[in-house]
């Protein structure tokens, strides 16, 4: 469609951007809370948080709180909650078990907001990150990621999480035929309304530094992750893995990062119409947070300005950590 463009002064756009309501009038987005998925962190022990240095406004739950953080992140009009685990060096091992034990904290952490908020719907993380002793997200010898060992792991992980009461599983390892794998499992042991938001562009960025601090990764990681995230160079792979993850099973796709990857976004929502998503990282948040803590910027108004690039480039809805600060500016 070609906009209808009459020479000037018969078009004066400055027209429609005079006051609040012809402004109001012809707005093209909206941002709401229902567009947030919050990801959280839980950690070990009872009735305490600590704040995540790199990410100021952040903090780590222990389980017995997360089901309070969420009934009221809920009651601000977020739909989603997106559960991390912090896990120590000692709860890390080589053939990552924890991972998929109904008592590891991200699975009592579902629990506890399940009977907290029933209404809510929780999300997981399904990757070996936070239970590999070398930090990668999926199985390592010799130094080389094993993909189809990994995806029998992940399908456990998916398996508990599932039995937990998640209502949408995030796979975010990057490995070959898990959403594929992970659906047929659903299916066969009658998970048949579990949701999967696939983690299907996720490319291998700096931008995820604070994240790996808030869940104790960072000392863990050994060499990249190139290997499996993609490229940021790329924008056909990405278009290719949706189709790949759509055709596998899964419900939802998301882009990740977000703030540099909008060309990847709104490139989905065109060529495939389906629900899209956008994780806005630690590092998006941490750089913004960092740069109003100097004054820098305006630190409320950039994080309106960034939520609502999303919705403009298409996206239905994005995990950020910014859902309860921006849910409460938008409920005025
Ligand atoms: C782990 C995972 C990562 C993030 C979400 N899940 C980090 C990584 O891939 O190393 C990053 C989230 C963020 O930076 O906010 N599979």
């Amino acid at each position: 469609m070609k906009p209808v463009v009459p020479p000037f002064p018969n078009a004066r756009l400055r027209r429609l951007r005079q006051s609040p309501a012809l402004r109001a009038m012809v707005r093209e987005n909206a941002l709401s809370p229902s567009d947030f998925i919050w990801p959280v962190f839980v950690m070990e022990g009872t009735d305490a948080e600590e704040p995540v240095a790199s990410m100021p406004g952040v903090m780590r739950r222990t389980v017995d709180r997360i089901g309070a953080a969420a009934r009221e992140a809920y009651g601000l009009g977020i739909p989603a909650i997106c559960v991390f685990p912090y896990t120590g060096m000692e709860q890390r091992t080589e053939d990552c078990a924890l991972a998929w034990s109904p008592d590891n904290i991200a699975n009592r952490a579902i629990r506890e907001i399940k009977s907290a908020v029933p209404e809510m719907a929780v999300m997981t993380d399904i990757a070996l990150d936070p239970y590999n002793i070398n930090g990668h997200d999926g199985f390592v010898e010799n130094g080389q990621i094993i993909n189809d060992r990994t995806v029998d792991a992940l399908v456990k992980m998916a398996l508990t999480q599932a039995k937990c009461g998640a209502d949408i599983l995030g796979p975010s390892d990057m490995m070959d035929g898990r959403i594929g794998a992970i659906r047929a499992a659903l299916e066969a042991e009658s998970h048949q309304n579990v949701t999967i938001l696939s983690y299907t562009a996720k490319y291998a960025s700096a931008f995820y530094g604070p994240f790996r601090d808030a869940v104790g990764a960072s000392s863990a990681l050994t060499g990249d992750k190139n290997t499996y995230q993609m490229d940021p160079a790329n924008t056909d792979e990405a278009m290719r893995l949706v189709q790949r993850d759509l055709s596998e099973g899964a419900d939802m796709v998301m882009v990740k990062p977000g703030m540099p990857y909008l060309d990847i976004v709104r490139r989905v929502k065109t060529e495939f119409g389906v629900p899209t998503f956008a994780y806005q990282v630690s590092g998006e948040y941490a750089m913004m947070q960092a740069a109003a803590a100097n004054g820098w910027l305006d630190g409320d108004a950039v994080m309106m300005e960034s939520l609502m690039g999303f919705k403009r480039a298409g996206c239905d809805g994005v995990l950020t950590y910014f859902a309860p600060a921006a849910a409460k500016l938008l409920n005025g």
